[in-house]
This record gives C-alpha cells, sequence and structure tokens, in this order.
C-alpha cells in the first residue's frame, strides 16, 4: 500500500460501488467500473470491491476481470466482504478471495479468533496477503455494537469495545483497521493504541458526512472513498479537488 500510495502521491482508496441496477442490465455495471477505473487509476492507491459488484457480476467473471485490470493497473485490491462467520465458512470466503487474486479482505473482529477469524489470518499468511479488521463503523448505529462498553467478568476492568478491537488488530498482527471519518475522535483515540504498527483506513468521506482532512489529522493514513467520486459528473475534478489533502508524502 505505502509504495503504491507513494509512487502515484494518493492516500486514497476507490470503493468501486454504484446504485442498483436492475439486474438484466448488469453487464453496464462492469463497463461503468472499467470505464472509471481507466480515467482514475493514477490518482489512487487501490481499489476496494464489495456486494456492489460481486453480487452483479460475479467472482470468477466480472470481478475477477476487475482485480486483473486493477493489477494492472499497479494498485491493490481489496475484498470488503465483512467477513463475519463461523471458522470453516471464514476460510472458504478467504481461499475463493484470495483465489481470484485479492490482495487483502476486511473481516470482522466480533466473531472472535478461535473459530472464527483465525482461519482467515491463517489463509492470508500462508499466500501473503492482507487482513482488515473493522474496528470502529462510520455508520451512526455503529454506537450500538462497536461502541458497547464490554466488561471483563474476571477482572471488573471495563474497556469500550473498538479499544478492545485496536488491542486485538495489534495482537493478531491485522494490516489494516477501518476506522469511519464520521468519528475523528475514535480514529484519534485508536491511533494512539496502535500508532504507526498498524494502518487506519477510513470510509464515509463526502457522502456520510466525514470530511477527509480531519480524518487523515486525527491519524488515518488512507481514505476510502466511494460515491463521492463514483457518481461525480467529473471524477477526476472530484479527485483533484481533494489531492491537496489526500497527497500521499513521507
Ligand atoms: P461511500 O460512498 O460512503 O462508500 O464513500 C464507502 C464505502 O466503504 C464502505 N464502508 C465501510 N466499510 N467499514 C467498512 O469496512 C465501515 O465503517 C464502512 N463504512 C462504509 C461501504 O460499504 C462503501 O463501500
Amino acid at each position: 500500500m505505502e509504495e503504491t500510495a507513494k509512487k502515484n502521491e494518493s492516500r486514497i482508496v476507490l470503493a468501486l460501488d454504484f446504485p442498483f441496477q436492475n439486474p438484466e442490465k448488469r453487464g453496464d455495471l462492469l463497463i461503468k467500473a472499467q470505464n472509471i477505473l481507466e480515467i482514475v487509476h493514477p490518482y489512487i492507491c487501490a481499489v476496494k470491491i464489495n456486494h456492489h459488484l460481486v453480487l452483479p457480476l460475479g467472482v470468477f467473471d466480472g470481478v475477477l476481470h476487475l482485480v486483473n485490470r486493477i493489477h494492472d493497473k499497479g494498485l491493490l485490491a481489496i475484498m470488503d466482504c465483512k467477513a463475519n462467520d463461523i471458522g470453516s465458512t471464514n476460510q472458504v470466503i478467504a481461499e475463493y478471495y484470495f483465489a481470484v487474486g485479492f490482495d487483502a479482505l476486511i473481516a470482522n473482529p466480533f466473531v472472535g479468533w478461535e473459530e472464527g477469524l483465525e482461519p482467515i489470518f491463517g489463509a492470508a499468511q500462508r499466500l501473503n496477503r492482507g487482513v482488515i479488521l473493522l474496528t470502529y463503523m462510520s455508520h451512526k448505529g455503529a454506537k450500538e455494537g462497536y461502541g458497547q462498553t464490554i466488561c471483563d467478568v474476571r477482572t471488573g476492568v471495563k474497556t469500550a469495545q473498538y479499544v478492545s478491537f485496536a488491542k486485538k488488530a495489534l495482537r493478531w498482527n491485522a494490516d489494516g483497521v477501518v476506522v469511519g471519518a464520521t468519528h475523528p475522535e475514535k480514529i484519534r483515540e485508536i491511533h494512539d493504541i496502535l500508532k504507526d504498527k498498524v494502518p487506519i483506513y477510513s470510509p464515509g468521506i463526502g457522502a456520510q458526512g466525514g470530511v477527509a482532512e480531519v480524518a487523515l489529522e486525527a491519524g488515518a493514513r488512507y481514505l476510502i472513498v466511494g460515491r463521492e467520486i463514483t457518481l461525480a459528473e467529473n471524477p477526476v475534478a472530484k479527485i483533484e479537488e481533494m489531492k491537496s489533502v489526500t497527497r500521499y508524502a513521507d
């Protein structure tokens, strides 16, 4: 990530998301995705794909084609599947997405390590890929889960759920964490725990109300940006507008 971010002087991870499309016309989505990739690839450091494209295009059809294009452009491909199941299923999820060529996937630490995320980290390590953990999501309801206070029944010590997840990211050797740009105070608190050992990826810029400058200032290293770019009349102009803030410099 760092190499690509430096090369393209950009901290922007493009979320390749488009609104729901009549399934009969789903082929149009592949064309839209390719077109946008073609014009913005010099100004971003990675591309994030999720259900927006996996469901209509299929993993070994359209998505495989896109991952190859993303790599041809010298960018990394992140699968935002928010893996969240029992270990045996998580293993299958990870193996398929890594087989398609994704460089990293996003997983949910709520399911825990043993018989939870352990097989994903195992597959990632074996195949030299990354795992990025949700730590505090960008939407308002995040406080109901990630914002809960948890209590250790043995010691009585109380901790915020997201603080516990940030510490797990360190312990599990995660390659990144996701913290919503809509909660800059959480970014700061999580950055204080992770320092520069685990980079913070921050979604929620623009459409969800987060501000790039504020998220970066609080400690985010990469910004995940979707609709602000994919729905812009001129995506390159939109990126240019953000450039003075999102430029990657040492
Ligand atoms: P927009 O259009 O709001 O899209 O820029 C954001 C993209 O990021 C995803 N998203 C998240 N992904 N944790 C994640 O892993 C989050 O807290 C989060 N919030 C938004 C969203 O699915 C979309 O692809």
